[in-house]
């Protein structure tokens, strides 16, 4: 565990290979709209690990080279304070920020195509997203939707559920398994029940204190020196990228 924070090296080249370079947005020519990919992290449960996935993979991203967006569509804007407190931090991978609740999502969308040179757009939403307006617009703009479940029943309840709507409305996704204890019989369970209720991250995210932490610092794992939980979130970002295509 990291108990003095340092921030990590930030000088990691891009893995961009010279080919997705090439093809990257070009600033000025509103090319945004067309190219950005949309990646939701979305379930209908509370707690289940939105919010921190959203922030780790997008410092794992930023850190790779690739220009972010966080959209916080949670008015409780958990990620919106977690950004105030990276803005204060120096020398990190610029992220930028939107925040417009979910009910208000064909003005968000308009805010974010009006943005420059956009690479990847990740937005975090609220608890019960069952019953949110905007929720079928959000998720049939995204190119790829993650379900965060812990592997409690309650979470895998509504996160099998969320999936069927999903499918529904053919959108792509996957299930991701967070806040795991690999000893206890139920992450098995879960495993097994997710694989079978549809596509499931190869990779699940432990229950680890340096993971929570990164609320604290306005960090993301990969910018905690030594910290536990990194190998975890950049497999979880290698599996998103190769699902969206970056
Ligand atoms: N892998 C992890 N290890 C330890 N703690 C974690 C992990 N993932 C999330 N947490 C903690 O669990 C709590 C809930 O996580 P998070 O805020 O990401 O969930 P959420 O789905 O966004 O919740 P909400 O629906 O209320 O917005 C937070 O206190 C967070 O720090
Ligand atoms: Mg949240």
């Amino acid at each position: 565990m990291v108990d003095t924070i340092s921030l990590a090296s930030h000088s990691k080249p891009s893995s961009k290979s010279a080919d997705q370079k090439a093809s990257a947005p070009m600033h000025g020519q509103g090319a945004t709209a067309k190219t950005a990919k949309w990646i939701v992290l979305g379930s209908g449960k509370g707690g289940c690990g939105k919010t921190t996935s959203s922030l780790n993979l997008a410092t794992i991203a930023a850190g790779d080279g690739i220009n972010v967006v966080l959209l916080d569509t949670d008015e409780q804007q958990t990620l919106s304070n977690w950004h105030r407190l990276r803005e204060r931090q120096g020398g990190l991978p610029s992220i930028r920020l939107v925040t417009i609740p979910l009910s208000d999502f064909v003005r968000a969308a308009r805010e974010i195509e009006a943005l420059q040179g956009v690479d990847l757009v990740i937005v975090d939403t609220p608890p019960g997203l069952d019953n949110q307006a905007g929720v079928s617009q959000l998720v049939r703009r995204a190119d790829f939707v993650l379900v965060p479940s812990s592997q409690a029943k309650p979470d895998l309840d509504s996160a099998v559920e969320f999936m069927g709507a999903l499918v529904n409305l053919n959108v792509r996704g996957a299930f991701l398994l967070t806040k795991t204890s690999q000893r206890w019989g139920s992450y098995r369970m879960a495993k097994k029940r997710l694989n079978g209720a549809g596509n499931l991250c190869p990779v699940d995210v432990r229950f680890l204190r340096d993971i929570e932490a990164t609320h604290e610092f306005g960090l993301g794992i990969n910018e905690l020196s030594g910290a536990k939980g990194t190998d975890d979130m950049e497999s979880v970002w290698q599996f998103v990228r190769k699902s969206v295509g970056i």
